[in-house]
């Protein structure tokens, strides 16, 4: 609809005030807003509410920040040389930092293969737009992180979901992958390691993945934002690190490994052994002119974070990471009608619910409603990754909290279990 009618060739603009939202606005939909902000349920009054439902490492206080990053923070508001603002591709300083740090001899980075975004989002949403057209499909993961499918509809890009296996550590299903692929496919976008599932691939896995890509030509967009956050024997390879013929857009930022995701600091690393994204490197320059990217005073900052923050930060919120997964598992895998996928890394971890064995539950979301109406526990439905009959549980809440919600989840099971 238009404000404005045309007659006689005139523009005359309409009597009435006609204002309506944009197309993109209306494809523009986010699936954990639409099912959770519409639950009809409230909590139990009577019981303290606890949300496994964020995926948000500092909202329990039990995760901090290194006392680096607020330092460096300070440094660049007390310096006076912050305020201003910087190229649309990110500060130099931060894009040269980042390039040393991330450099390997595998996978070369300079200063100009970088672009620092607004948050991992703002990656995402640029890398989606300057590799697919209105009218493209793109690849992604089911079940996934439900922003892709935001990002990719609202800029008119059919979504298809590739399966992954459950019981294979949430492998890629290569065959099914491979069926979905056509003249229109733009790119592939895998996440490793994975939101919700909690898995990390197998060097192995992303070989095949990679082969696959190269047999047609296909640009892969690799959320990395979980990268190194695993445990156990779980080790993160970085996809980029093994191939020199297919192009990656690597996704990845601030947000989870120094946990601080407000300070929405993401970027996209370009790795194009074969000069094949020419344009894409143009295009994406193009593109994050419409943001102007992170602020500039965590941009200037990065060179201190990335640099100075020790290993020993990242150890320590894996080890803790390890942990909360360990007493995850040990106790929801011996809840009736539940049965769960170990994770290896990032902070989630998927739970089935055998909607057979209970007497009164007939899927993820009645789940959901339920446990939040009778115990005051929020955990996210299977629907929103495209995954029924699971639930996706945040493991970052302090030992008690989680013992505590646990407790209720056994009580809630053994109550409707059949
Ligand atoms: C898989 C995945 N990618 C990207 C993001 C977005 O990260 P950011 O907060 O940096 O925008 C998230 C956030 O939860 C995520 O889970």
């Amino acid at each position: 609809m238009t404000s404005y009618v045309i007659n006689n060739n005139k523009l005359t603009r309409m009597k009435e005030w006609h204002v309506p939202a944009s197309i993109v606005s209306k494809r523009t939909v986010n699936p954990i807003r639409d099912v959770v902000y519409n639950m009809k349920v409230t909590p139990n009054p009577n019981k303290e509410y606890i949300s496994l439902a964020l995926g948000d490492p500092t909202y329990y206080g039990n995760f901090k920040i290194h006392e680096n990053c607020i330092d460096a923070m300070i440094t660049q508001l007390k310096s006076y040389n912050a305020n201003g603002y910087v190229p649309a591709i990110g500060v130099e300083s931060a894009r040269i930092a980042l390039a040393k740090k991330f450099s390997t001899k595998e996978a070369p980075l300079t200063p100009e293969d970088i672009l620092l975004t607004s948050g991992a989002s703002d990656a995402l949403s640029l890398a989606i737009n300057v590799l697919c057209n209105e009218g493209q499909n793109i690849l992604l993961p089911r079940p996934g992180f439900s922003l892709y499918q935001t990002l990719s509809e609202s800029k008119g890009i059919e979504c298809r979901y590739y399966n992954l296996l459950p019981d294979r550590n949430w492998e890629i299903d290569l065959d099914h992958l491979s069926s979905l692929i056509d003249d229109k496919t733009a790119c592939l976008l895998i996440n490793n390691p994975s939101n919700p599932c909690g898995s990390n691939f197998t060097r192995q896995h992303l070989e095949s993945i990679l082969y696959l890509c190269e047999n047609y030509k296909l640009p892969v967009i690799c959320d990395e934002i979980y990268e190194d956050m695993v445990y156990g024997d779980s080790i993160f390879y970085p996809l980029a690190n093994l191939t020199k013929t297919v192009p990656i857009l690597k996704i990845s930022g601030l947000a989870k490994r120094y946990l601080i995701p407000g300070w929405r600091v993401g970027w996209i690393f370009i790795y194009d052994h074969n000069n094949i994204l020419n344009e894409v490197r143009s295009g994406l320059a193009a593109l994050a002119n419409l943001i102007l990217g992170a602020n500039s005073l965590v941009q200037r900052a990065i060179p201190d974070i990335i640099t100075n923050t020790p290993q020993s930060f990242h150890d320590e919120t894996n080890k803790s990471l390890e942990e909360n997964a360990k007493l995850s598992a040990n106790v929801l895998g011996k809840i009736p009608g539940l049965h769960i996928i170990v994770p290896q890394g990032a902070m989630y971890m998927m739970v089935g619910i055998n909607v057979e064995e209970f007497k009164d539950i007939k899927n993820d979301i009645e789940f959901n409603e339920k446990l939040v109406q009778e115990e005051s526990v929020l955990c996210l439905p299977g629907k929103i990754f495209h995954y029924p009959n699971y639930v996706r549980i945040v493991t970052t809440a302090p030992t008690a909290k989680l013992n505590e919600a646990y407790e209720r989840i056994k009580e809630f099971c053994v109550r409707h279990h059949v």
